[in-house]
């Protein structure tokens, strides 16, 4: 989608192209930062590219869980955590150090595509659980699937695709899952929380704290997003100071990141964290976003549920099999992506991280292409 729409762009001009394909935040990263890093540069520290402790910086470690302790009541030390190549990283140093082959993953549908083949690198096999129809959680149906074989459970919120925000209650209820489910197969079954969109949360709602919902849970975060930092490649693991041996889960992680070949992360965007830990974007310029984009696409007669964080919408197709409708809106310049590939037919996703003028731009397409389904 992605080189459909730059090919397009040269074709047909920039300003007739709408691309809501990826997930590439369109905001400037927070002054501070950047002075963090600007400062960080003019300071003439020795050794400042040089090899690190392969868990990272301590005192960006410890910025780290300061920031993390304050949000989430939880005693977090530096030595909980882990400063990873972003939260791609992250998973993939988690399932690497968790995983024994043929050991399952539940991963809740739909899903970010990649959780696949982040499971397959480390011999571990997905298991697909649906969520309901508005993407809350279905306790009923991972039930149904935690087995002897279940290592962990993949969980995204707010999420990529739907920008669905799991509840408290239903979050606690699968803490409690997960505990009779360990002690019933006599396993620990592991809570892998994949924020990334942790810090874009939208009408002043709080993120539910999964740290006290089950102490075996693993936090993968990243700043690609909390900071427009994509593509500087900065995240971390954080491990609950009263799980299952968190020195042992940490040492391991720390000898998977060296072996997985990322060795360490990014030396100066760490830097200039442990100097701003706690400031991120403003998530109401994403909220603001959706809002127009909700207010649009409603009135032009699409079904969706409204997301509650992250940057993404997930609206219904017209018809059952989305790839031709989706064809059709590509004609129409404008660029999303099925929802097949996130594991939900019927469906498309919108990644509204752009201009607010593109989307003001987009919506008589998205109405045009729309109406044109309903009347045939
Ligand atoms: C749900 C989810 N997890 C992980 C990632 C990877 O993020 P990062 O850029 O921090 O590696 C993304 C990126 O879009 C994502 O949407």
């Amino acid at each position: 989608m992605f080189e459909d729409g730059a090919r397009m762009k040269q074709e047909l001009g920039e300003d007739k192209v709408f691309d809501f394909s990826l997930g590439n935040p369109c905001l400037d990263p927070p002054a501070a930062y950047l002075e963090a890093l600007r400062n960080e540069l003019r300071e003439g520290r020795p050794h400042r590219y040089a090899y690190m402790p392969n868990a990272g910086y301590p005192e960006t470690r410890a910025a780290v869980a300061s920031d993390l302790r304050r949000k989430r009541g939880t005693p977090f030390e530096a030595r909980h955590i882990v400063m990873t190549c972003g939260a791609a990283g992250g998973l993939n140093v988690v399932l690497k150090t968790l995983l024994n082959p043929g050991d399952e993953v539940l991963i809740l549908a739909p899903f970010f595509p990649e959780y696949l083949f982040y499971v397959d690198n480390h011999g571990g096999s997905p298991r697909i659980v649906e969520t309901e129809k508005d993407f809350s959680l279905s306790l009923a149906r991972i039930e149904e699937a935690l087995s002897a074989r279940t290592r962990a459970i993949l969980v995204n919120s707010p999420n990529n695709p739907t920008g669905r925000m799991y509840d408290e209650q239903s979050l606690t209820r699968l803490g409690e899952l997960l505990g009779e489910a360990g002690k019933r197969f006599g396993t620990d079954i592991y809570l892998i929380s994949d924020e990334p969109y942790g810090e874009l949360v939208f009408d002043g709602a709080e993120l539910p704290n999964l740290f006290s919902c089950y102490t075996n849970t693993i936090l993968v975060n990243s700043f690609s997003k909390s900071l427009s930092i994509a593509g500087d490649r900065l995240g971390y693991i954080a491990v609950h100071p009263a799980g299952e041996d968190p020195e042992a889960l940490v040492d391991g992680m720390v000898f998977c990141n060296r072996t997985l070949g990322f060795v360490n992360a990014p030396a100066t965007p760490q830097q200039a964290i442990r100097r701003t830990a706690g400031i991120y974007v403003e998530a109401t310029a994403y909220e603001k976003r959706r809002d127009l984009l909700c207010r649009g696409l409603g009135d032009a007669g699409y079904r969706f549920t409204r997301p509650e964080g992250a940057f993404y919408l997930f609206p219904e197709s017209p018809v059952p099999d989305e790839i031709p409708f989706v064809q059709e809106l590509l004609e129409a310049g404008v660029l999303v992506v099925p929802g097949t590939g996130f594991g939900r037919k019927g469906h498309f996703r919108i990644a509204f991280c752009v201009e607010e003028k593109v989307i003001e731009r987009a919506l008589p397409a998205f109405e045009r292409v729309f109406r044109r389904y309903r009347s045939a």
